[in-house]
């Protein structure tokens, strides 16, 4: 398949730098290529990118499609999910829109609705909540258990995720389980024990969220090095909330990714610059719950890599829209419209320490997006509106 006519082509590929004529360094600021390619074309076989370029050299292929000077970009990486849960936390939301403070504590009331949910409505509500994000241009997308906090419940969760993608994450360290609130070591030996024997099977990656209230430092510590040992890759919730020692973890434990980033130190900012770590932001979250932005310029600016995520959940982020994301981002956290979408695509692949997405070169994943627009800078220029009028999710084309 040729795509054809491409006003505006997003390809991320770093050998192009950013690719604009019209781009100066300043107006990109600091961060990673966007390898933009005007009047451009994509070529598919298979689930692959087999070529991209300039439109006048692309070769002849008998299935073509116009895109009508519209802009493609690689489908969105969610790197950061919370979508096996039942109920909704209308209520509560309502509560903080009229003053009442977020705090990690709502997550109990999701953890009693997904142990009385049955597999059925636990399958049906990824289900649903995967064709939302896909026809909002998201084709990979990480997600988590965190919200059963038994053996059993982890394990199902993560059962239920490992049918939709294969980057799914033990997150038995969301909170300590309410059976477990006066014995907080008892829960870190059950998480780091029987439950890990039955999550890993099933995971990629361990997560823990290190926060007051949830999870600290040398707990933290303690969990993820126990998934280490049991081939899982880490990643952490870490400084959400407050400031903290879940990015330095995060960076001494090689982990993927350091997701919220939203308070951190000169030292924090040092440290993730330094490393291979991705800083995952996730400003939904500020958004539902009227925190301060994480400052994204100021990491970029220090050279460390960002990455845009949802963290779609019921309580603290109950968007699966990475367009949205996008806009904030760029309205509210020094970012350039070429660095947001660079972070919701790259960058999303970086935090899950992935070449083969996130990017439109030859030989990655036939992962793409078509905008009903001239070019990716309207997602932010037009936040809100559904711009999204083509996916190709592994060459297949299904919105
Ligand atoms: O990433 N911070 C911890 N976990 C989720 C919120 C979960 C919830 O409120 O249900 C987050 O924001
Ligand atoms: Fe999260």
């Amino acid at each position: 398949t040729l795509i054809t006519n491409i006003a505006s082509l997003v390809t991320n590929d770093p050998s192009l730098g950013w690719g604009s004529p019209r781009s100066s360094k300043f107006e990109n600021g600091g961060g990673s290529p966007l390898g933009l390619v005007q009047d451009a074309a994509v070529v598919i076989e298979g689930d692959r990118v087999v070529w991209t370029g300039d439109q006048s050299k692309a070769p002849a292929t008998d299935n073509r499609i116009d895109a009508e000077g519209r802009a493609v970009l690689p489908g969105f990486v969610d790197s950061h999910s919370h979508l096996v849960f039942a109920g909704d936390r209308t209520q509560e939301f309502n509560a903080r829109m009229s003053g009442r403070p977020y705090s990690a504590g709502g997550i109990r009331t999701t953890v009693a609705a997904t142990r009385a949910a049955s597999d059925e409505e636990l399958e049906a509500n990824v289900t649903r909540y995967l064709a939302e994000a896909l026809r909002q241009g998201t084709t990979t997308f990480e997600t988590k258990s965190g919200y059963g906090l038994t053996v059993e419940d982890e394990a199902r969760a993560l059962r239920v995720a490992a049918a939709h993608t294969d980057e799914v994450t033990y997150l038995g360290a969301h909170i300590v389980a309410p059976e477990f609130a006066e014995d907080p070591a008892g829960y870190v030996a059950l998480v780091t024990g029987e439950m890990l024997d039955a999550c890993a099977p099933h995971a990629r990656w361990i997560d823990v969220f290190c926060e007051k209230g949830a999870f600290d430092g040398d707990q933290a510590r303690a969990i993820l090095t126990a998934g280490k040992a049991r081939g899982l890759h880490p990643r952490i919730h870490a400084n959400q909330l407050s400031y903290g020692p879940g990015v330095q973890l995060a960076v001494e434990l090689d982990a993927a990714s350091a997701d919220h980033c939203t308070h951190l130190t000169d030292a924090d900012v040092d440290a993730l610059a330094n490393s291979r770590t991705v800083a995952t932001l996730l400003p939904g979250a500020e958004f539902s719950t009227r925190a301060p932005w994480p400052d994204a310029r100021r990491l970029l600016d220090a050279g460390a890599t960002v990455a845009l995520s949802t963290d779609c959940n019921p309580g603290s982020s109950f968007t699966s829209s990475v367009a949205f994301c996008v806009a904030l981002a760029v309205r509210d956290m020094g970012m350039t419209p070429d660095e947001a979408v660079w972070s919701a695509t790259a960058g999303g692949a970086a935090a899950l320490r992935r070449t083969d997405i996130g990017r439109l070169t030859p030989g990655a994943y036939a992962d793409l997006t078509l905008l009903d627009a001239p070019s990716h800078v309207h997602l932010a220029y037009r936040p809100g509106v559904p711009l999204v009028s083509g996916v190709w999710r592994r060459g297949e084309r299904v919105v």
